[in-house]
Parts: structure tokens; C-alpha cells; sequence
């Protein structure tokens, strides 16, 4: 759908290397869309990146009505910006605003704005390998009013953001503190939507984790305190044996695209793949026995994220030598290549940008 594009008269110089930094900077431009009940969505525009105005009593900012999404935009080895699963990030953002009482997207639409701001803003798509253009998409409530119910407008943006590592370590193993005393997320609550406040509801657990000197935190169900959830903000899976285990998705599980992807790829591979429950005592039993050789964490951030060492209740466990195994850098490779290799998109998951 056509739409203005208002260019900014004040482009930023691009960073020439975006290192180990993630979220540091924002492109020229974004696109922004209102919503208005009994109108539905308009004022569809791309215009400079920048500040927005916010009633103070909006209920995003009152009572948490936020939700966002994101993944990358990669430069591939053939020159062409591509943005990996765009149309699965959009159906979640769909099952978030629909959680959260907020109006749906459309995603035709939505795509397509996204493919016009990353052509606008094309030159901040990093070339370097390992680092992309992070495509964030935010949705609030804007009505000020002051009464716990749905707002009736809403702002939608998508802005940009060139992005390396999202871990200090990059692909090295990292060291987590499995919780036992905050939970990210409430059985029945929003933990499946990709909702601003289980953010907050995760920042002093892993702040308190990060001053004990570890990376993140594995989160544990908020009933028995007992069965692994996700890590940090990525999904978690396990080598057990011969078999690979992810914890099934429940209502405070978010849905990772990356981990869908692995699923794929790892059926695809022939192996065992369960999506079943794992209790923290099976976990620290198996590290010790070594039939647990691996763990790693998946997520558009960190991609597949080896963890190294765990620690649970002031006792640290080494995972498979504190070293990446192979199942987790094998699939670190090819989730890479589906993002960067040319003519390497069998299942047709990128969309192309130029
Ligand atoms: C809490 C949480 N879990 C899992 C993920 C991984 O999801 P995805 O692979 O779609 O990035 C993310 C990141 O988006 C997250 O924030």
C-alpha cells in the first residue's frame, strides 16, 4: 500500500563497526502507523527516526499495554539485504496484541512497510559477518484515560538498529544462574506474548545474577519451582544422551522463531527431538553423570548460544568442558547460512529487501 516517506535533512554518519554492541544505535528513519477504534489502523507513514509524543497517562506507561517484536535484517554473501522470517515474527506480534487486548496488524501491510524501511535505511546493514540490522516492531496504547481497560487508539513503529553480539562472550559459552527465587513469567499470565512487562518482571533476577558475575538467568515454572522454562530472553534445549529436549510451549514459554527453526532443522537432521519437561534435578544429575554434554540458548539476539556452566543454589556445574559442542555449533552454522548464504533458502523463509 502506498504511503509517504518523509526523508530526514539531518542523516546520521553510519558507524563503520557496530563491535560487541547491541541496541547502541538507530537508523535515519522509521515507520509509524495510528490506530483508532471504529477507524482502524491509518496515518500509515515512514519519516525521520525519533521521539514520539505520549499522552502521560497513555496506557502503555499506566498499565503496561506494550508489546514488540524483532528479528534481523541480514546482508547476505551475495550482496542482497534479506530479512529472515519477517511472516513468522508477524504472526506472533498478532498472538501478543491479541493477549493483550490490542487491535490486530495486518500483516500484508506491515511487511511491506518493513521492506521500504530497510531499503531506505539499507546502508546501515552491517556488512561484517555475525552482525545485522535488527528490525524492532513496537505496539502502545496511546489513549489517556485513567481505568484499567483496552485503550481505544494505538501507535504501531518499526524502527532500526545496526547490531553485533548481543552476549560480550559472542559465540564462547556463558555462565547461568538457574532461579529459583524470581520467576519471568506466571502460569495463566502473558509470559507467551512478547509483552514489555515480562521484561521488567525478569530485571532483578538477572541483574542480581549479573553482579554475582554470571551472563543470565534460567528460568525455572512459576508453580514448583522445578521445570526449565527458557534462559535469559532466548529458549532452552538439551543434548540428553541421543536425544535433544526443549521444554514444550505453555502459556509462559514465548514461542521462539529460533527455536522453531531449530525444531526444523534438527528433525530434519534425523535426530530424536522432544519437546517434553525437564525438572533442574535432571538437568544437574545429568551434567554431573555427562549425558547431558550440551545446553545451549536460541533467539534472534544470540542466534544459538552455547552455556557453559550453570549454577544452582551457590553450587556451579561445568557443562560438556565449558566448551561449544557439536549438535550447538552445528546448528549455530546452519541457522547462519539459511541467514547469510545465497541461494540457500529451502524451506522459503527470507523475503528479499534489494
Ligand atoms: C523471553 C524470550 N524468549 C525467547 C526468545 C527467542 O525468540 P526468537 O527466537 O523469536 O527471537 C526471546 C527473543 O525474542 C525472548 O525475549
Amino acid at each position: 500500500m502506498p504511503f509517504p516517506v518523509t526523508r530526514t535533512i539531518a542523516p546520521k554518519p553510519i558507524p563503520s563497526d557496530v563491535g560487541n554492541t547491541f541496541g547502541a544505535y538507530f537508523t535515519d528513519h522509521m515507520f509509524v502507523m495510528d490506530y483508532t477504534e471504529g477507524r482502524g489502523w491509518h496515518n500509515h507513514r515512514i519519516g525521520p527516526f525519533g521521539p514520539i509524543p505520549v499522552h502521560p497517562s497513555c496506557s502503555a506507561i499506566q498499565y503496561g499495554q506494550s508489546i514488540f517484536d524483532g528479528y534481523k535484517a541480514y546482508r547476505c554473501d551475495d550482496g542482497i539485504i534479506r530479512l529472515f522470517r519477517p511472516k513468522a515474527h508477524l504472526e506472533r506480534i498478532n498472538r501478543s496484541t491479541a493477549r493483550l487486548c490490542m487491535p490486530a496488524i495486518e500483516p500484508d501491510t506491515v511487511l511491506d512497510a518493513m521492506v521500504q524501511l530497510v531499503g531506505l535505511d539499507r546502508d546501515w546493514v552491517p556488512h561484517q559477518p555475525g552482525k545485522a540490522l535488527y528490525v524492532r516492531e513496537t505496539m502502545i496504547g496511546t489513549e489517556g484515560f485513567m481505568a484499567v481497560r483496552p485503550a481505544k487508539t494505538y501507535t504501531f513503529m518499526i524502527f532500526l538498529s545496526p547490531v553485533g553480539n548481543y552476549y560480550a562472550e559472542g559465540a564462547d559459552p556463558v555462565k547461568i544462574l538457574v532461579s529459583d527465587k524470581h520467576v519471568r513469567a506466571a502460569r495463566g499470565g502473558i509470559g507467551a506474548a512478547k509483552a514489555a512487562a515480562n521484561y521488567s518482571a525478569s530485571l532483578l533476577a538477572t541483574e542480581e545474577a549479573k553482579a554475582l558475575g554470571h551472563t543470565q538467568v534460567l528460568w525455572l515454572d512459576s508453580v514448583e519451582r522445578r521445570y526449565l522454562e527458557e534462559v535469559g530472553t532466548m529458549n532452552v534445549m538439551l543434548k540428553v544422551g541421543d536425544e535433544i529436549v526443549t521444554p514444550p510451549l505453555t502459556d509462559s514459554i514465548l514461542p521462539g522463531v529460533t527455536r522453531l527453526t531449530a525444531l526444523h532443522l534438527l528433525r530434519e537432521w534425523g535426530l530424536k527431538v522432544s519437546e517434553r519437561q525437564i525438572a533442574i534435578d535432571d538437568v544437574l544429575a545429568g551434567i554431573e553423570d555427562e549425558s547431558i554434554e550440551e545446553i545451549w540458548g536460541l533467539g534472534t539476539a544470540a542466534v544459538v548460544s552455547p552455556i557453559g556452566e550453570l549454577t544452582y543454589r551457590g553450587r556451579s556445574r561445568v557443562v560438556g568442558g565449558g566448551k561449544i559442542g557439536p549438535t550447538t555449533a552445528k546448528l549455530y552454522d546452519a541457522i547462519t547460512k539459511l541467514h547469510t548464504q545465497a541461494g540457500n533458502d529451502p524451506y522459503g523463509w527470507r523475503v528479499d529487501v534489494l
